[in-house]
């Protein structure tokens, strides 16, 4: 397509922008042995440092991206007739690896009239004993929505009375739009897992760098795992990772995230205002917004018409779980953007 705006990132960063100029030149002489397969000690103490002081080097296991991370999570602690209760609308690899092992899925909707919130007695009513995991994502993909600390104290305190896992796919963290990260689960009950990584926030998918936090049997049972998923991660990536996650290096790309993502997000919602079609609502992170469908047309035709005769993509709402819904990704070039959602209005002046 000419317009990819099922992109769920901000435009990636290249390593010129992220290296000093003595960094770049050690790259090229660095020898590439296969590295810890945990990660590197370094690395992982600075990811523990982001979730304060209670975590170490030893709460951190490196993963291939977060999608490892949460294969992972899915495979270590889950096995088939276990239930999951699972939040939708949501990225839906988690709901995709839990159909193949058989496990029974209960997808429980975060409600757009309360602002893209779980309803905690909804949530109460779904747990039984057989439930083994709660799986969350926040900030959520696909509405940018941030659960509330209300809400995130009532998930939690269920989790520990149903002696669940609780996960936290928090991938978003970091790309807030009012640049304050959001509060994580991290640490909130002994069976809190959370995984994250450098492909949103950091605008570094290319690394392939996540990371799971959580108790230290958890970390090294993943870890065992690990050994045969991926063995570690590229040896160039958590090299360049140990570099740049350190506080300040860290809040530089983040800032460049906050300013990208306002910058473009004014613009889609000033285009949106002449789109009566659409309901685009400003989210509170990510680079993504999930907009309303005012017109009689499914989220798929939408998105296959759209792609066929205008050359734009974006993602159906029924993929992530909801009907009636389209989302756009805005974190590519500005231009980019704006050229892509030209072609949205030609599409729906053409219905
Ligand atoms: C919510 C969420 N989790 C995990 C992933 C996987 O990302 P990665 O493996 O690049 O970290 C994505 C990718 O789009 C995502 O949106």
């Amino acid at each position: 397509v000419d317009y990819n705006l099922s992109e769920s990132g901000v435009h990636p960063l290249a390593l010129t922008e992220i290296l000093t100029k003595e960094e770049q030149q050690e790259i090229l002489n660095t020898e590439l042995f296969y590295g810890y397969t945990n990660g590197t000690p370094q690395l992982r103490r600075r990811i523990a440092e982001m979730y304060g002081d209670f975590f170490s080097a030893h709460n951190v296991l490196i993963t291939s991206g977060s999608a490892e991370a949460n294969f992972l999570s899915v495979m270590t602690q889950l096995e088939a007739g276990d239930e999951l209760i699972y939040m939708v609308p949501n990225y839906p690899q988690i709901l995709g690896l839990a159909r193949s092992f058989g496990i029974i899925l209960k997808e429980l909707p975060i409600r757009e009239e309360l602002g893209w919130q779980w309803d905690l007695d909804e949530l109460k009513a779904m747990v039984t004993k057989k439930t083994k995991m709660i799986a969350v994502c926040n900030p959520n993909n696909p509405t940018g929505a941030v659960m509330s600390d209300n809400v995130m104290n009532g998930v939690i305190a269920i989790s520990r009375e149903a002696d669940c896992w609780l996960l936290s796919d928090e991938v978003y963290r970091g790309a807030e739009l009012n640049g304050v990260e959001c509060r994580s689960f991290a640490g909130a009950t002994d069976k809190t897992v959370v995984n994250a990584g450098l492909s949103k926030a950091y605008s570094l998918p290319g690394l392939r760098l996540g990371w799971s936090v959580g108790s230290e049997e958890y970390v090294n049972r993943a870890w065992s795992f690990h050994d045969y998923t991926v063995i570690n991660v590229a040896y160039l990536s958590d090299w360049v990772a140990s570099k740049i996650m350190t506080y300040d290096r860290r809040m530089k790309i983040l800032n460049r995230t906050k300013e990208h993502l306002n910058h473009n997000l004014d613009m889609l919602c000033k285009w949106a205002e002449g789109v009566s079609e659409l309901t685009v609502t400003r989210p509170q992170a990510a680079a993504i917004t999930f907009a309303r469908l005012n017109i009689d047309m499914l989220s798929e035709d939408f998105v296959y018409q759209l792609r066929d005769n205008f050359s734009v993509l974006l993602t159906a709402g029924k993929w992530h779980g909801l009907e009636g819904f389209v989302r756009i990704g805005y974190g590519t070039p500005a231009d980019y953007v704006q050229g892509g959602l030209d072609r949205i209005a030609d599409f729906l002046n053409s219905l």
